[in-house]
């Protein structure tokens, strides 16, 4: 039996999930995931915790190892996956503490490696073919689904869709920058967000991102600049009820055997020359 069928990667301020947990220690063919796994119960279903940034936060989100945590997830039986994420609002309307559960996302990353298919000879001496990704809704139906209806049912009136612009970090963007992001159309902005949704779907795993708007971005029109400092304490204050809306999510989601949203099938008719865990 796997040892979980859901997994939630938790963002910055959000280092632990669950309360009775075991952990163990997973290894990847692209190295070690972030930290170890937290496994354990919620809502009858077995869940699998990582900590994006290793507990007490020591990896930058250039430095996440994005392939193995999503890797490591699915070697224990993942095939579901919750992404809980700060985020910097790009309108006023989107201010600390609103929960928008993306439908879209654009990449402003550059160094981070984004899929498993790049040609390269992994550590086994086999060559994953070329694999180009449908990716044009880049989040699972049913996951999102869950996530707002948990959000709503906790009284959160969660933002339904929305455009999340991934930037490389670790610095904020410029006042610029900002603008231009906001003059794009595009919701919110975070630094991890990207390559997680992609990866995910490469591995045929359902995957939703949760952002928590922990500041108003300089280049929102009342935004003023973003601390570190500010984004932790509205973090701080707000992970107990993104965990309530959490542990919701993961009960209304579908038995792994039962999913119909397509995420699975992705590579349907492919060969792929890679023997996913
Ligand atoms: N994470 C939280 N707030 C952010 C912001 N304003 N820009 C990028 N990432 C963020």
């Amino acid at each position: 039996m796997a040892d979980a069928e859901i997994g939630v990667i938790g963002g910055s301020g959000f280092y632990s999930f669950l309360d009775d947990v075991t952990e163990i220690t997973v290894d990847t063919p692209y190295g070690s995931p972030s930290d170890s796994l937290f496994l354990g119960e919620v809502a009858g279903r077995q869940v699998a915790f990582l900590p994006r940034h290793g507990r007490g936060h020591h990896l930058p989100p250039h430095r996440i190892n994005y392939r193995a945590n999503l890797w490591a997830l699915r070697s224990v039986g993942v095939r579901q996956v919750l992404g809980p994420c700060a985020v910097g609002g790009l309108r006023p309307e989107y201010g600390p503490g609103t929960l928008l559960v993306p439908d879209q996302v654009v990449d402003r990353t550059k160094t981070r490696a984004q899929t498993y298919f790049d040609g390269v000879p992994l550590p086994d001496g086999s060559i994953p073919r070329v694999f180009h990704l449908p990716f044009a809704d880049p989040y699972c139906p049913a996951a999102r689904t869950a996530a707002l209806a948990a959000a709503r049912g906790r009284n959160w009136d969660a933002v339904d869709g929305g455009t999340l612009v991934v930037i490389e970090g670790p610095r904020f963007s410029s006042r610029a920058e900002s603008r231009w992001h906001a003059g794009q159309g595009w919701s919110v902005v975070g630094m991890t967000g990207h390559p997680e949704a992609a990866l995910a779907r490469e591995l045929g795993l359902c995957y939703a991102s949760l952002t928590l708007v922990t500041d108003l971005d300089a280049g929102a029109e009342t935004g003023d600049g973003v601390s570190h400092h500010d984004v932790l304490e509205v973090f701080g204050k707000n992970v107990g009820r993104l965990r309530e809306v959490l542990f919701d999510a993961v009960g209304a989601l579908p038995a792994t055997g039962e999913r119909t949203c397509g995420c699975a099938q992705v590579h349907d008719g492919w060969e792929l020359g890679i023997e996913l865990p």
